[in-house]
């Protein structure tokens, strides 16, 4: 897998390396973790800024398509279990913005960069959820393909990311088992339950699939990210591995995962599968999905509506400041 890999722009072999470069690629080797004011590439850096941001936004805009079920819940359990999970989504955000702040950038700048375009979010929530099944088929296959990517996380090289993706992989662990819940239930339920469970399924699992990136002869991060460990895995090796272990899962609910190439392939010891639509997955980190206008007005409206507070906030902090300075002041 990692021989088909396309080389990452700008990657040094050794040799290239300057000595500062090839001591902190050494560290990686050895699986230290790299600390936040320890001296690392620029490019180091920025990859984890751009990995770490998106993967952010993508717990705050991860809310939306299931704060949309909230209200609708069909009982009060129901309700409250979809409610925590979709609390745990904020907090992973929260925990992810520390973790990029630790690079020095603020949370307004990504967030600024989110609205404005030039940073992206995961590609799944730009889909509708449409039924109470939708909730089962998101929790079972989006959270399962999301921990699928952070459990190797958990090992990457920079130590606030790592502990951020160790709280974050424990809570993961409960929203599937939540939406694999919410799925058992409407298998086994009613017939008109086990069509809705069916067609929740038939929509997300494209898009699950994509959730990995593209495939590993086009993406052009992977290289690169995994010689620094901050990728554990190509994308293609996930995607295989999330396939393996959920197809027998599909079984089990006596559900169709919509493909009809899906076969065991004895000699690989894995399933051989369709590949999404790579061309309708671009369009849609392009801007281009069924939802991106309407999740990405969501946002802006909600930074829009929260600029009194966080200048509330700030004002605060500049007056507790000056208030400091001007002590000190006082005292000398
Ligand atoms: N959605 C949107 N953009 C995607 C994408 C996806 N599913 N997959 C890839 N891309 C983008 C990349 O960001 C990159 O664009 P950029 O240069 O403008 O940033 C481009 O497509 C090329 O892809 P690469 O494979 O070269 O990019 P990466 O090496 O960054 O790999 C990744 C993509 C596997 C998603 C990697 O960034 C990663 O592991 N990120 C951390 C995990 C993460 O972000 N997960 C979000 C999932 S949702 C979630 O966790 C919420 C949970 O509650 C369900």
């Amino acid at each position: 897998m990692y021989a088909q890999l396309v080389k990452s722009e700008g990657m040094k072999s050794p040799e290239e390396m300057s000595p500062e470069e090839r001591a902190f690629q050494e560290r990686v080797d050895r699986n230290e973790k790299i600390e936040p004011k320890e001296w690392m590439p620029d490019g180091y850096r920025k990859t984890l800024i751009r990995q770490i941001g998106q993967h952010a936004h993508s717990e705050i805009v991860g809310q939306l398509p299931e704060g949309n079920w909230i209200t609708r819940a069909p009982t009060l359990e129901r309700k409250a279990i979809l409610l925590a999970k979709v609390q745990d989504e904020a907090g992973h955000g929260l925990y992810l913005y520390s973790a990029a702040e630790t690079l020095g950038v603020t949370r307004d700048e990504l967030t600024e960069k989110l609205l404005s375009g030039n940073m992206k979010y995961s590609s799944i929530f730009n889909y509708p959820t449409l039924t109470w099944a939708d909730m089962g088929a998101v929790g079972w296959l989006v959270d399962g393909a999301a921990i699928m990517n952070q459990v190797p996380l958990q090992r990457t090289s920079y130590g606030p990311y790592s502990r951020a993706m160790i709280r974050i992989c424990k809570e993961e662990s409960f929203h599937q088992r939540q939406g694999y819940a919410i799925m058992m239930k409407m298998a086994k339920g009613t017939p008109e339950q086990k069509e809705m469970a069916q067609d929740a399924l038939n929509r997300f699992w494209f898009p699950a699939l994509m959730m990995f990136g593209p495939s590993d002869k086009d993406s052009v991060h992977s290289a690169q990210s995994m010689a620094w460990k901050i990728k554990m895995n190509t994308n293609d090796e996930l995607r295989q591995k999330f396939v393996d272990e959920t197809v027998p899962q599909a079984e089990y609910l006596g559900l169709t995962v919509p493909d009809e190439t899906l076969s065991w392939n004895e000699e690989k010891g894995g399933y051989d599968f369709a590949e999404p639509d790579w061309s309708e997955f671009f369009e849609v980190i392009k801007g281009n999905g069924p939802c991106n206008e309407e999740r990405l007005g969501a946002r802006r409206d909600a930074w829009e509506k929260g600029a009194w507070f966080r200048e509330g906030l700030t004002a605060y902090a500049d007056k507790a400041a000056a208030r400091r300075a001007n002590a000190l002041v006082a005292a000398e």
